[in-house]
C-alpha cells in the first residue's frame, strides 16, 4: 500500500509560519491527502479585520474591539469542493483578501480582546481532531498538545515574490509594496506580546524556500505517516 492510502487515526496537525511560506496551500493539499478538515485560521483575524470596517468599528478602542469579536457569528462551510468563511450567514471569503484588510488583520490580532475571544472559537473547532490547523501560533498557544506540529518558513524574498505573482493584475501593487508590507508584517506577527509567530520546540521545521508545494506536501506526510502510520 502507497503511503498516500494508509489509514492513520485522527490527529491534530498544527501548521505554523510567516505570510507567504506556503501554509494556505501545503495545509489545504496534506489535509486533503489524509481525509482531515483543513482550518485557516488567518481568516478569522481576517474577518475581524473586514467586520470592524464594515461596522465603523475603532480598532484602537479595546472595548469596541472586545464587544466586536466576542459577538463574531464565524463558521467555515463546505461548497463547491472548496471551504468558504461566513460571518453572521455572509460569505466574506473574498472580501477579507484585500491588501488594506491583510494590514487591518496584522494589527487587530496583536490585541488581547481579539485573541482571547478567537482562542475560544478555534479551540471548539478542534476538538473534533482529524484536521489540519493553519495559522501563527496553533502549536504553541491554541493546540499545544497537536500530535504533529510543522513551521514552515521562507527567505523574505521569495515569500514576497510568491504573493506578488498570487495577488497578479488585481492586486495592483508593485513588487516593492508587497515586499515592504510583508516586512512589516513579519514585524507585527512575531514581535507582539502576546502569541508571537515563532516556531514550537517540538515543531519539525521547513524551509520551503527552493521546494515546490508538492514536495513540501511529501515532506509533511512522510512525517505524518512515520510517527503515525
Ligand atoms: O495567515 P494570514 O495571512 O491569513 O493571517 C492574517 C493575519 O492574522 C496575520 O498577519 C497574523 C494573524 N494571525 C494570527 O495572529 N494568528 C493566527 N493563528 C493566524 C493569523
Amino acid at each position: 500500500m502507497s503511503s498516500r492510502n494508509k489509514r492513520i487515526p485522527p490527529l491534530l496537525i498544527t501548521v505554523d509560519g510567516p505570510a507567504g511560506a506556503g501554509k494556505t496551500t501545503v495545509s489545504r493539499s496534506l489535509a486533503a491527502r489524509l481525509g482531515f478538515l483543513y482550518v485557516d485560521t488567518g481568516a478569522l483575524y481576517r474577518a475581524v479585520a473586514f467586520e470592524a470596517v464594515s461596522r465603523g468599528v475603532d480598532t484602537e478602542k479595546d472595548d469596541e474591539l472586545d464587544r466586536l469579536a466576542s459577538g463574531m457569528d464565524l463558521a467555515f462551510v463546505h461548497k463547491d469542493g472548496g471551504v468558504r468563511l461566513l460571518s453572521g450567514g455572509k460569505d466574506i471569503s473574498d472580501a477579507i483578501r484585500t491588501p488594506r484588510i491583510t494590514m487591518l488583520a496584522s494589527a487587530v490580532s496583536a490585541r488581547p480582546p481579539v485573541r482571547r475571544a478567537l482562542l475560544d472559537v478555534q479551540k471548539r473547532m478542534g476538538a473534533e481532531k482529524a484536521a489540519v490547523f493553519e495559522g501563527r501560533d496553533m502549536g504553541t498557544v491554541v493546540f499545544p498538545d497537536a500530535d504533529v506540529k510543522f513551521f514552515l518558513t521562507a527567505g523574505l524574498a521569495a515569500r514576497a515574490r510568491r504573493r506578488f505573482i498570487e495577488y497578479g493584475d488585481a492586486g495592483n501593487q508593485r513588487f516593492e509594496d508587497v515586499l515592504n508590507d510583508m516586512k512589516r508584517r513579519d514585524e507585527n506577527d512575531s514581535n507582539r506580546a502576546l502569541a508571537p509567530l515563532c516556531a514550537a520546540p517540538d515543531a519539525i521545521i521547513i524551509d520551503s524556500t527552493d521546494m515546490n508545494p508538492e514536495a513540501v506536501t511529501d515532506a509533511m506526510a512522510a512525517h505524518v505517516y512515520s510517527r503515525h502510520g
